[in-house]
């Protein structure tokens, strides 16, 4: 199959949707790759690499995307739609029921797009975004650690503490994959931790691995009120798939911290856990300060490590692309249920029953389409 890679043009976003390796592999299978120059140079994969992986480089985004199968990493930007025809094949994290200019566009040239987000074999199981939930829950501890540094506007101090002086206090709230990541962390930099999660099997689990050295909490306001107040650091991972973030913690609990504590919100992107958020910031302004306390509210913290992020993401996406290279579209989504429930958009169709009712559209079952 003739593959595209395109160059990103989402602003700020430094990933790219292939390795060199990821290359190698899918030449290794007689696949053709096709890559824009540069594309992967701001995550640390230079175009010589590619080549010697095998791939085709140009300077014409056209080419890229006159290719079959268009593996990327963020959803097509405005500029891209034009690109559209029908029978091709667009592998990328989505997010449609954000997008519904895409959506209809996607709809309207009949281009069989796969969504990272939407790819399960269960609905609790997201195999496509669990690498960026680590990758996010780690770094909310690494950059709230730096952000409490007194340069940077915080409290000045040392979250490992040293002999004789008390460490910092951490407090999770959502006890997930970010959110086991961040705690991770924060216990690895010497941090006193509290974690809140609705679900008592999540408590468990956590208890049975750091017993007594993490603090575990049922999360409601009583409890997440005590705790944000003692904080040095509040983290956000709540997650309630396919809806908004539920506020969690008041304006009221924000004034009651110390002056110079960090909140990082990694749920800013479901709108987020903090009633004081009111915008969510980026890579080049990340925080903001509000009632003392400094907020970070980026919504794409993988970003922040392209190559990391990039390695990641192609570890899972790969076996993907090469299913649908060897054996076709039609026949990996009819045998394989993370591909077929990927698809939400086929043969000019919606087949994503969420996303149909979202735009109050017609919903076709993919299963008669194919
Ligand atoms: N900002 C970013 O760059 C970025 C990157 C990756 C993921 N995310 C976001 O991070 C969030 C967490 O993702 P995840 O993969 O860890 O989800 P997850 O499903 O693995 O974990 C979410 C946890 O939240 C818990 N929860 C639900 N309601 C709660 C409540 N009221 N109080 C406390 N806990 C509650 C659930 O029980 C679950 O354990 C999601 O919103 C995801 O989109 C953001």
């Amino acid at each position: 199959m003739k593959i595209g890679v395109p160059k990103e043009i989402k602003n700020h976003e430094q990933r790219v949707a292939m390795t060199p390796l990821g290359v190698q592999l899918l030449t290794r299978d007689n696949h053709q790759v096709k890559i824009e120059k540069g594309a992967g140079e701001a995550a640390g994969f230079s175009d010589e690499a590619y080549k010697e992986a095998g791939a085709l480089l140009t300077d014409s985004s056209a080419e890229v995307w006159q290719q079959e199968l268009i593996v990327k990493v963020k959803e097509p930007q405005a500029t891209e739609y034009h690109f559209f025809r029908e029978g091709m094949i667009l592998l990328t994290y989505l997010h449609l029921a954000n997008e519904p200019e895409l959506t209809n566009a996607l709809k309207e040239k009949g281009v069989t797009a796969i969504a990272y987000e939407t790819m399960t074999k269960d609905q609790s199981d997201l195999p496509m975004l669990t690498p960026m939930s680590q990758i996010a829950g780690r770094l909310s501890v690494q950059l709230a650690a730096h952000y409490l540094q007194s340069p940077k506007g915080g409290k000045g101090i040392l979250l490992g503490g040293v002999p004789g002086v008390e460490n910092g206090h951490v407090v999770i709230i959502g006890g997930g994959v970010a959110g086991q990541n961040a705690l991770q962390i924060a216990k690895g930099l010497g941090a006193h931790v509290t974690l809140l999660d609705v679900k008592p099997s999540v408590l468990q689990k956590i208890e049975e691995v750091y017993g007594n050295e993490v603090v575990t909490l049922m999360s409601n306001e009583v409890n997440i009120a005590q705790a944000v107040q003692k904080a040095d650091i509040v983290i956000g991972a709540v997650l309630i798939p396919g809806s908004k973030a539920p506020t969690l913690v008041t304006e009221e609990m924000v004034k009651a911290m110390k002056p110079g504590s960090v909140i990082v919100d990694i749920a800013v992107d479901q709108g987020g856990i903090f009633e004081t958020e009111d915008h969510t910031t980026t890579h080049d302004d990340p925080v903001y300060m509000k009632h003392g306390i400094l907020h970070y509210a980026v919504a794409n913290m993988p970003g922040a490590v392209p190559k990391t992020s990039t390695i990641a993401l192609t570890d899972v996406t790969i076996p993907y692309v090469l299913k649908i290279a060897n054996s076709g579209i039609e026949q990996v989504a009819k045998q394989d249920t993370m591909v077929y429930s990927g698809i939400n958009t086929y043969q000019g169709y919606i087949t994503n029953e969420a996303i149909a009712d979202t735009f109050n559209e017609d919903y076709r079952s993919l299963s008669k389409l194919l």
